[in-house]
Protein backbone atom coordinates (compact mmCIF):
# COMPACT_ATOMS: atom_id res chain seq x y z
CA UNK A 1 0.00 0.00 0.00
CA UNK A 2 2.22 2.96 -1.29
CA UNK A 3 1.54 6.52 0.34
CA UNK A 4 2.01 9.23 -2.23
CA UNK A 5 2.90 12.53 -0.96
CA UNK A 6 1.88 15.91 -2.29
CA UNK A 7 3.59 18.66 -1.43
CA UNK A 8 1.98 22.41 -2.21
CA UNK A 9 2.64 23.35 -5.98
CA UNK A 10 2.88 26.95 -7.56
CA UNK A 11 1.80 25.86 -11.06
CA UNK A 12 1.64 22.94 -13.74
CA UNK A 13 3.26 23.13 -17.22
CA UNK A 14 4.00 21.54 -20.28
CA UNK A 15 2.18 18.62 -22.37
CA UNK A 16 -0.15 15.30 -20.40
CA UNK A 17 0.13 11.81 -21.73
CA UNK A 18 -2.81 10.35 -20.99
CA UNK A 19 -4.01 6.89 -20.52
CA UNK A 20 -6.70 6.04 -23.83
CA UNK A 21 -9.77 6.24 -23.20
CA UNK A 22 -11.37 3.57 -20.37
CA UNK A 23 -15.15 3.71 -21.57
CA UNK A 24 -13.74 3.04 -25.48
CA UNK A 25 -11.26 0.55 -24.48
CA UNK A 26 -13.61 -2.10 -23.09
CA UNK A 27 -16.19 -2.03 -25.77
CA UNK A 28 -13.34 -2.27 -28.76
CA UNK A 29 -11.88 -5.07 -26.53
CA UNK A 30 -15.04 -6.97 -25.71
CA UNK A 31 -16.19 -6.39 -30.06
CA UNK A 32 -12.98 -7.17 -31.55
CA UNK A 33 -13.22 -10.73 -29.39
CA UNK A 34 -16.91 -11.14 -31.20
CA UNK A 35 -15.27 -10.16 -34.57
CA UNK A 36 -13.72 -11.89 -37.06
CA UNK A 37 -9.94 -11.35 -37.33
CA UNK A 38 -7.77 -9.33 -35.67
CA UNK A 39 -7.96 -5.81 -34.38
CA UNK A 40 -5.13 -3.68 -33.69
CA UNK A 41 -6.46 -1.18 -30.99
CA UNK A 42 -3.90 1.32 -30.35
CA UNK A 43 -3.62 3.66 -27.57
CA UNK A 44 -5.63 1.22 -25.61
CA UNK A 45 -6.32 1.86 -21.87
CA UNK A 46 -3.46 0.76 -19.36
CA UNK A 47 -6.03 1.00 -16.57
CA UNK A 48 -6.27 -2.23 -14.43
CA UNK A 49 -10.29 -2.27 -15.38
CA UNK A 50 -9.38 -2.15 -18.88
CA UNK A 51 -6.76 -5.26 -18.17
CA UNK A 52 -9.58 -7.15 -16.26
CA UNK A 53 -11.58 -6.92 -19.60
CA UNK A 54 -8.56 -8.28 -21.39
CA UNK A 55 -8.71 -11.08 -19.23
CA UNK A 56 -11.77 -12.23 -19.21
CA UNK A 57 -12.02 -11.95 -23.00
CA UNK A 58 -9.17 -13.94 -23.43
CA UNK A 59 -10.58 -16.54 -20.98
CA UNK A 60 -13.42 -17.13 -23.29
CA UNK A 61 -11.06 -18.07 -26.17
CA UNK A 62 -10.23 -14.53 -27.74
CA UNK A 63 -6.44 -14.37 -28.28
CA UNK A 64 -4.87 -11.19 -26.71
CA UNK A 65 -1.56 -10.15 -27.74
CA UNK A 66 0.06 -6.54 -25.55
CA UNK A 67 2.62 -5.14 -26.99
CA UNK A 68 3.15 -1.49 -24.81
CA UNK A 69 -0.17 0.29 -25.70
CA UNK A 70 -1.09 -1.58 -28.86
CA UNK A 71 -3.58 -4.02 -27.58
CA UNK A 72 -4.12 -7.40 -30.54
CA UNK A 73 -7.69 -9.19 -30.17
CA UNK A 74 -7.97 -12.10 -32.63
CA UNK A 75 -11.63 -12.90 -32.54
CA UNK A 76 -13.69 -15.95 -32.52
CA UNK A 77 -16.36 -14.77 -34.61
CA UNK A 78 -20.35 -13.90 -33.22
CA UNK A 79 -20.71 -17.31 -32.34
CA UNK A 80 -17.41 -18.57 -31.61
CA UNK A 81 -16.68 -17.50 -27.78
CA UNK A 82 -15.84 -20.67 -25.82
CA UNK A 83 -16.86 -21.90 -21.88
CA UNK A 84 -14.17 -20.62 -19.48
CA UNK A 85 -13.25 -23.33 -16.81
CA UNK A 86 -12.48 -20.48 -14.43
CA UNK A 87 -14.12 -18.08 -12.95
CA UNK A 88 -14.11 -14.48 -15.17
CA UNK A 89 -13.01 -11.94 -12.47
CA UNK A 90 -13.48 -8.06 -13.36
CA UNK A 91 -11.58 -6.39 -10.85
CA UNK A 92 -12.70 -3.31 -9.81
CA UNK A 93 -14.82 -2.97 -13.11
CA UNK A 94 -18.64 -2.16 -13.01
CA UNK A 95 -17.72 -2.01 -16.93
CA UNK A 96 -16.06 -4.95 -17.48
CA UNK A 97 -19.08 -6.97 -15.24
CA UNK A 98 -22.23 -4.94 -16.51
CA UNK A 99 -21.35 -5.26 -20.48
CA UNK A 100 -19.87 -8.76 -20.08
CA UNK A 101 -22.69 -9.73 -18.58
CA UNK A 102 -25.37 -9.01 -21.73
CA UNK A 103 -23.04 -11.08 -23.79
CA UNK A 104 -22.83 -13.65 -21.56
CA UNK A 105 -26.20 -14.06 -21.41
CA UNK A 106 -26.51 -14.80 -24.92
CA UNK A 107 -24.26 -17.60 -25.48
CA UNK A 108 -24.67 -20.92 -25.42
CA UNK A 109 -22.42 -21.99 -22.45
CA UNK A 110 -22.40 -20.92 -18.70
CA UNK A 111 -20.17 -18.47 -16.79
CA UNK A 112 -19.38 -16.62 -13.51
CA UNK A 113 -18.94 -13.23 -13.44
CA UNK A 114 -16.85 -12.33 -10.33
CA UNK A 115 -14.92 -8.98 -8.79
CA UNK A 116 -13.08 -7.65 -6.04
CA UNK A 117 -15.09 -6.93 -2.57
CA UNK A 118 -16.05 -2.95 -3.90
CA UNK A 119 -16.91 -4.70 -7.00
CA UNK A 120 -19.06 -7.24 -5.22
CA UNK A 121 -20.74 -4.78 -3.08
CA UNK A 122 -22.24 -2.78 -6.33
CA UNK A 123 -25.64 -3.51 -7.71
CA UNK A 124 -26.37 -5.56 -10.74
CA UNK A 125 -29.86 -5.85 -10.66
CA UNK A 126 -29.79 -3.03 -13.33
CA UNK A 127 -28.55 -5.68 -15.14
CA UNK A 128 -30.13 -8.45 -14.24
CA UNK A 129 -33.40 -7.34 -14.17
CA UNK A 130 -33.65 -6.37 -18.51
CA UNK A 131 -31.58 -9.33 -19.13
CA UNK A 132 -33.96 -11.46 -17.36
CA UNK A 133 -37.28 -9.99 -19.57
CA UNK A 134 -35.21 -11.61 -22.89
CA UNK A 135 -35.00 -14.56 -21.16
CA UNK A 136 -31.57 -14.83 -19.67
CA UNK A 137 -31.06 -16.98 -16.60
CA UNK A 138 -28.72 -15.03 -13.96
CA UNK A 139 -28.36 -15.61 -10.75
CA UNK A 140 -26.59 -13.32 -8.26
CA UNK A 141 -26.37 -13.05 -4.45
CA UNK A 142 -29.63 -11.80 -2.94
CA UNK A 143 -30.61 -11.66 -7.05
CA UNK A 144 -28.19 -8.10 -7.09
CA UNK A 145 -24.76 -9.03 -6.25
CA UNK A 146 -21.77 -10.42 -7.82
CA UNK A 147 -20.46 -13.34 -8.08
CA UNK A 148 -23.24 -13.81 -11.55
CA UNK A 149 -24.43 -16.98 -12.46
CA UNK A 150 -25.01 -16.60 -16.08
CA UNK A 151 -26.48 -19.81 -17.80
CA UNK A 152 -26.48 -18.73 -21.50
CA UNK A 153 -29.95 -19.08 -23.43
CA UNK A 154 -32.09 -18.54 -26.92
CA UNK A 155 -32.78 -14.60 -26.14
CA UNK A 156 -35.79 -12.98 -27.15
CA UNK A 157 -36.27 -9.15 -28.30
CA UNK A 158 -37.12 -6.75 -25.85
CA UNK A 159 -37.89 -3.01 -25.96
CA UNK A 160 -36.42 -1.94 -23.31
CA UNK A 161 -37.42 1.46 -21.30
CA UNK A 162 -34.37 2.10 -18.73
CA UNK A 163 -35.83 3.50 -15.38
CA UNK A 164 -32.24 4.95 -14.76
CA UNK A 165 -29.86 7.01 -17.21
CA UNK A 166 -26.75 4.21 -17.29
CA UNK A 167 -24.56 3.44 -20.30
CA UNK A 168 -23.68 0.26 -18.89
CA UNK A 169 -27.38 -0.98 -18.34
CA UNK A 170 -27.90 0.21 -22.03
CA UNK A 171 -25.13 -1.21 -23.03
CA UNK A 172 -25.84 -4.38 -21.45
CA UNK A 173 -29.06 -4.84 -23.30
CA UNK A 174 -27.70 -3.91 -26.87
CA UNK A 175 -24.64 -6.47 -26.18
CA UNK A 176 -27.39 -8.91 -25.84
CA UNK A 177 -29.32 -7.54 -28.37
CA UNK A 178 -26.67 -8.64 -30.77
CA UNK A 179 -27.77 -12.52 -29.72
CA UNK A 180 -31.80 -12.32 -29.39
CA UNK A 181 -33.71 -13.22 -32.01
CA UNK A 182 -35.28 -9.72 -32.94
CA UNK A 183 -32.13 -7.65 -31.80
CA UNK A 184 -33.12 -5.17 -28.77
CA UNK A 185 -34.05 -1.32 -28.65
CA UNK A 186 -33.18 0.68 -25.38
CA UNK A 187 -34.92 4.14 -24.59
CA UNK A 188 -32.81 6.22 -22.15
CA UNK A 189 -34.38 8.88 -19.91
CA UNK A 190 -31.36 11.07 -20.49
CA UNK A 191 -28.78 10.87 -22.87
CA UNK A 192 -25.95 9.20 -21.52
CA UNK A 193 -22.18 8.31 -23.06
CA UNK A 194 -22.85 6.78 -26.63
CA UNK A 195 -19.85 4.73 -27.05
CA UNK A 196 -21.24 1.34 -27.53
CA UNK A 197 -23.24 2.60 -30.24
CA UNK A 198 -20.56 3.59 -31.66
CA UNK A 199 -18.60 0.74 -31.58
CA UNK A 200 -20.81 -1.37 -32.69
CA UNK A 201 -21.42 0.61 -36.04
CA UNK A 202 -17.67 0.84 -36.45
CA UNK A 203 -17.27 -3.07 -36.24
CA UNK A 204 -19.86 -3.10 -38.72
CA UNK A 205 -23.60 -4.25 -36.53
CA UNK A 206 -26.57 -2.69 -37.76
CA UNK A 207 -27.47 -0.21 -35.10
CA UNK A 208 -30.52 2.57 -35.44
CA UNK A 209 -30.92 5.76 -33.47
CA UNK A 210 -33.79 7.95 -33.20
CA UNK A 211 -34.05 10.22 -30.63
CA UNK A 212 -32.97 8.60 -26.95
CA UNK A 213 -33.82 5.20 -28.45
CA UNK A 214 -31.28 2.93 -29.96
CA UNK A 215 -31.88 -0.82 -31.58
CA UNK A 216 -29.60 -3.25 -32.50
CA UNK A 217 -29.88 -5.99 -35.06
CA UNK A 218 -28.51 -9.46 -34.16
CA UNK A 219 -25.86 -11.01 -35.45
CA UNK A 220 -25.58 -13.89 -37.60
CA UNK A 221 -24.32 -15.44 -40.74
CA UNK A 222 -26.67 -15.74 -43.44
CA UNK A 223 -30.41 -14.22 -44.20
CA UNK A 224 -28.75 -11.05 -44.51
CA UNK A 225 -27.73 -10.97 -40.80
CA UNK A 226 -24.55 -8.94 -39.75
CA UNK A 227 -21.24 -10.19 -38.39
CA UNK A 228 -18.54 -8.17 -36.88
CA UNK A 229 -15.28 -7.61 -38.68
CA UNK A 230 -11.66 -7.10 -36.84
CA UNK A 231 -10.54 -3.36 -37.69
CA UNK A 232 -7.48 -1.12 -36.41
CA UNK A 233 -8.52 1.66 -34.08
CA UNK A 234 -7.06 4.15 -32.26
CA UNK A 235 -8.20 4.84 -29.00
CA UNK A 236 -8.61 8.79 -27.75
CA UNK A 237 -7.18 9.73 -24.59
CA UNK A 238 -9.71 9.57 -21.36
CA UNK A 239 -11.08 13.32 -21.08
CA UNK A 240 -12.28 11.62 -17.64
CA UNK A 241 -8.85 11.22 -16.58
CA UNK A 242 -8.13 14.96 -18.21
CA UNK A 243 -10.18 16.30 -15.72
CA UNK A 244 -7.61 15.97 -12.86
CA UNK A 245 -4.92 17.81 -14.94
CA UNK A 246 -7.66 20.54 -15.89
CA UNK A 247 -8.64 21.05 -12.47
CA UNK A 248 -5.05 21.01 -11.34
CA UNK A 249 -4.10 23.51 -14.06
CA UNK A 250 -7.64 25.63 -13.42
CA UNK A 251 -6.14 25.81 -9.54
CA UNK A 252 -3.03 26.69 -9.72
CA UNK A 253 -2.54 30.22 -10.88
CA UNK A 254 0.46 30.68 -13.68
CA UNK A 255 -0.33 27.17 -15.07
CA UNK A 256 -0.23 25.99 -18.76
CA UNK A 257 -1.08 22.85 -19.59
CA UNK A 258 -1.63 21.27 -23.23
CA UNK A 259 -3.60 17.65 -23.26
CA UNK A 260 -3.33 16.40 -27.33
CA UNK A 261 -5.59 13.64 -28.72
CA UNK A 262 -8.09 14.22 -26.02
CA UNK A 263 -11.75 12.29 -26.19
CA UNK A 264 -14.48 14.88 -26.72
CA UNK A 265 -17.55 12.66 -27.62
CA UNK A 266 -20.21 15.09 -27.21
CA UNK A 267 -21.71 13.10 -24.42
CA UNK A 268 -18.65 13.49 -22.59
CA UNK A 269 -17.92 17.02 -22.46
CA UNK A 270 -20.62 18.19 -20.02
CA UNK A 271 -18.11 18.46 -17.73
CA UNK A 272 -15.79 21.10 -19.96
CA UNK A 273 -19.36 22.91 -19.60
CA UNK A 274 -19.50 23.12 -15.77
CA UNK A 275 -15.82 23.96 -16.22
CA UNK A 276 -16.60 27.26 -18.78
CA UNK A 277 -19.17 28.08 -16.34
CA UNK A 278 -17.42 28.48 -13.24
CA UNK A 279 -14.98 30.68 -15.24
CA UNK A 280 -11.70 27.99 -15.98
CA UNK A 281 -9.52 28.90 -18.94
CA UNK A 282 -10.28 25.76 -21.07
CA UNK A 283 -9.49 25.86 -24.76
CA UNK A 284 -10.54 23.04 -27.52
CA UNK A 285 -8.13 23.05 -30.10
CA UNK A 286 -8.15 21.09 -33.44
CA UNK A 287 -11.58 19.04 -33.27
CA UNK A 288 -12.32 16.28 -35.48
CA UNK A 289 -13.88 13.67 -36.11
CA UNK A 290 -12.08 10.03 -35.98
CA UNK A 291 -13.33 6.35 -36.21
CA UNK A 292 -17.06 8.02 -35.08
CA UNK A 293 -15.62 9.64 -32.17
CA UNK A 294 -14.43 13.27 -31.78
CA UNK A 295 -10.98 13.92 -30.61
CA UNK A 296 -8.76 17.30 -30.20
CA UNK A 297 -6.36 19.15 -27.97
CA UNK A 298 -7.11 21.09 -24.55
CA UNK A 299 -5.05 23.72 -23.86
CA UNK A 300 -6.04 25.18 -19.69
CA UNK A 301 -4.39 27.88 -17.83
CA UNK A 302 -5.03 28.75 -14.60
CA UNK A 303 -7.93 30.49 -13.74
CA UNK A 304 -10.13 31.74 -10.43
CA UNK A 305 -13.30 29.17 -10.55
CA UNK A 306 -16.63 30.81 -9.12
CA UNK A 307 -18.48 27.37 -8.13
CA UNK A 308 -22.14 26.54 -8.65
CA UNK A 309 -24.64 24.56 -8.52
CA UNK A 310 -25.06 20.55 -10.34
CA UNK A 311 -28.00 19.31 -10.58
CA UNK A 312 -30.74 17.31 -12.59
CA UNK A 313 -30.17 15.72 -16.16
CA UNK A 314 -26.03 17.04 -16.27
CA UNK A 315 -25.45 14.65 -13.74
CA UNK A 316 -25.36 11.18 -15.68
CA UNK A 317 -23.48 12.96 -18.31
CA UNK A 318 -20.64 14.11 -14.89
CA UNK A 319 -20.85 11.45 -12.32
CA UNK A 320 -17.08 10.53 -13.41
CA UNK A 321 -15.77 13.78 -12.53
CA UNK A 322 -17.79 15.10 -9.86
CA UNK A 323 -15.40 13.56 -7.26
CA UNK A 324 -12.87 16.34 -8.87
CA UNK A 325 -15.07 18.82 -8.31
CA UNK A 326 -16.38 18.25 -5.31
CA UNK A 327 -12.73 18.49 -3.78
CA UNK A 328 -11.86 21.57 -5.98
CA UNK A 329 -14.99 23.40 -4.16
CA UNK A 330 -13.15 24.63 -1.00
CA UNK A 331 -11.01 26.85 -3.49
CA UNK A 332 -13.90 28.48 -5.30
CA UNK A 333 -16.14 31.55 -4.77
CA UNK A 334 -19.29 30.23 -3.97
CA UNK A 335 -18.27 26.54 -2.79
CA UNK A 336 -20.12 23.91 -4.96
CA UNK A 337 -23.47 22.01 -4.10
CA UNK A 338 -24.31 18.56 -6.01
CA UNK A 339 -27.61 17.53 -5.94
CA UNK A 340 -29.45 14.39 -7.67
CA UNK A 341 -26.43 12.34 -7.30
CA UNK A 342 -27.48 9.24 -5.10
CA UNK A 343 -26.04 6.94 -7.58
CA UNK A 344 -22.33 8.13 -6.55
CA UNK A 345 -23.19 5.79 -3.28
CA UNK A 346 -22.47 2.91 -5.24
CA UNK A 347 -19.54 3.77 -7.08
CA UNK A 348 -16.14 2.24 -6.50
CA UNK A 349 -16.99 3.52 -3.26
CA UNK A 350 -19.47 5.58 -1.33
CA UNK A 351 -18.32 8.75 -2.78
CA UNK A 352 -20.20 11.11 -1.11
CA UNK A 353 -19.29 9.66 2.19
CA UNK A 354 -15.86 9.20 1.18
CA UNK A 355 -15.89 13.34 -0.42
CA UNK A 356 -17.38 14.20 2.67
CA UNK A 357 -15.11 12.79 5.53
CA UNK A 358 -11.11 13.39 3.03
CA UNK A 359 -12.98 17.18 2.60
CA UNK A 360 -13.22 17.90 6.29
CA UNK A 361 -9.95 16.08 7.19
CA UNK A 362 -8.88 19.71 4.89
CA UNK A 363 -10.32 21.22 7.21
CA UNK A 364 -13.41 21.93 4.70
CA UNK A 365 -16.93 22.88 5.82
CA UNK A 366 -19.44 19.88 4.09
CA UNK A 367 -22.82 19.37 4.23
CA UNK A 368 -23.32 15.99 3.99
CA UNK A 369 -26.78 14.70 2.51
CA UNK A 370 -28.62 11.81 0.54
CA UNK A 371 -28.13 12.40 -2.99
CA UNK A 372 -25.04 15.10 -2.78
CA UNK A 373 -23.15 17.48 -0.66
CA UNK A 374 -22.67 21.20 -0.20
CA UNK A 375 -19.05 22.52 0.24
CA UNK A 376 -18.45 26.00 1.05
CA UNK A 377 -16.52 27.71 -0.67
CA UNK A 378 -13.30 29.67 -0.03
CA UNK A 379 -14.32 32.24 2.29
CA UNK A 380 -14.65 29.39 4.83
CA UNK A 381 -10.98 29.44 5.36
CA UNK A 382 -7.82 28.01 4.11
CA UNK A 383 -7.67 24.68 3.70
CA UNK A 384 -4.81 22.58 5.40
CA UNK A 385 -2.40 19.49 4.49
CA UNK A 386 -4.27 16.21 5.95
CA UNK A 387 -4.15 12.32 5.90
CA UNK A 388 -6.68 10.98 2.73
CA UNK A 389 -8.04 8.34 2.89
CA UNK A 390 -9.18 6.79 -0.56
CA UNK A 391 -11.33 4.04 0.14
CA UNK A 392 -9.46 2.14 -2.47
CA UNK A 393 -11.17 4.55 -5.24
CA UNK A 394 -8.95 5.75 -8.16
CA UNK A 395 -10.72 9.15 -8.48
CA UNK A 396 -11.35 9.69 -5.01
CA UNK A 397 -7.15 9.65 -4.52
CA UNK A 398 -6.54 11.66 -7.40
CA UNK A 399 -9.01 14.23 -6.82
CA UNK A 400 -7.21 14.77 -3.22
CA UNK A 401 -3.89 14.68 -4.59
CA UNK A 402 -4.71 17.74 -6.70
CA UNK A 403 -6.86 19.38 -3.63
CA UNK A 404 -3.82 18.32 -1.99
CA UNK A 405 -1.00 21.24 -3.98
CA UNK A 406 -3.03 24.08 -3.06
CA UNK A 407 -3.68 23.00 0.66
CA UNK A 408 -1.19 24.85 3.79
CA UNK A 409 1.23 21.68 4.43
CA UNK A 410 1.25 18.04 3.09
CA UNK A 411 -1.08 16.16 1.99
CA UNK A 412 -0.82 11.89 2.02
CA UNK A 413 -2.59 9.54 -0.11
CA UNK A 414 -2.77 6.63 1.45
CA UNK A 415 -2.96 3.36 -0.53
CA UNK A 416 -2.10 5.68 -3.52
CA UNK A 417 -1.92 2.75 -6.01
CA UNK A 418 -5.48 2.72 -6.29
CA UNK A 419 -5.03 5.64 -9.11
CA UNK A 420 -3.67 2.25 -11.26
CA UNK A 421 -7.72 1.14 -11.76
CA UNK A 422 -7.89 4.39 -14.26
CA UNK A 423 -4.64 5.80 -14.57
CA UNK A 424 -1.69 4.10 -13.67
CA UNK A 425 0.89 7.28 -14.43
CA UNK A 426 -1.01 9.96 -13.05
CA UNK A 427 1.18 10.61 -9.50
CA UNK A 428 4.36 10.14 -12.04
CA UNK A 429 2.56 12.65 -15.02
CA UNK A 430 1.95 14.85 -11.86
CA UNK A 431 5.13 15.21 -10.54
CA UNK A 432 6.64 15.76 -14.23
CA UNK A 433 4.34 18.56 -14.80
CA UNK A 434 4.46 20.34 -10.98
CA UNK A 435 6.56 23.55 -10.38
CA UNK A 436 7.29 23.98 -6.76
C1 LIG B 1 -19.44 3.86 -17.79
C2 LIG B 1 -20.67 4.34 -17.42
C3 LIG B 1 -20.91 5.07 -16.17
C4 LIG B 1 -19.60 5.55 -15.56
C5 LIG B 1 -18.56 4.48 -15.54
C6 LIG B 1 -18.25 4.04 -16.97
C7 LIG B 1 -19.31 3.12 -19.06
O1 LIG B 1 -21.53 4.20 -15.24
O2 LIG B 1 -19.81 6.04 -14.27
O3 LIG B 1 -17.36 4.94 -14.94
O4 LIG B 1 -18.19 2.89 -19.52
O5 LIG B 1 -20.37 2.76 -19.61
P1 LIG B 1 -23.14 4.00 -15.18
O6 LIG B 1 -23.59 3.37 -16.44
O7 LIG B 1 -23.36 3.09 -14.00
O8 LIG B 1 -23.71 5.37 -14.99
Amino acid sequence: MKKEIIQPAKCLTGAVELPGDKSISHRYAMLAALAEGTSELRHFSAAADCHSTLDCVRALGAEVKIDKDTVRVTGRGARGLKSSWRALDAGNSGTTMRLLAGILAGQNFSSKLTGDDSLQKRPMKRVIAPLREMGADIRGREDNFAPLEIHGAKLHAIDYKMPMPSAQVKSAVLLAGLFAEGGASVTEPARTRDHTEIALEEFGASVEKSGLTIRVHPLGGGNGRKKLTARPLDVPGDLSSAVFFLAAASLLPGSNLLIHNVGLNPTRTAILDVFAEMGASIEMLGVKSSQGEVIGDLAVKGASLKGGVIAGRRIPLVIDELPMLAALAPYTEEGIEIRDAGELRVKESDRIAALAENLRRLGASVEERPDGLKVAGRDAGTLHGAEIDPRGDHRIAMAFAVAGLAAEGNTVIRDADCASVSFPTFFAELNRLLER
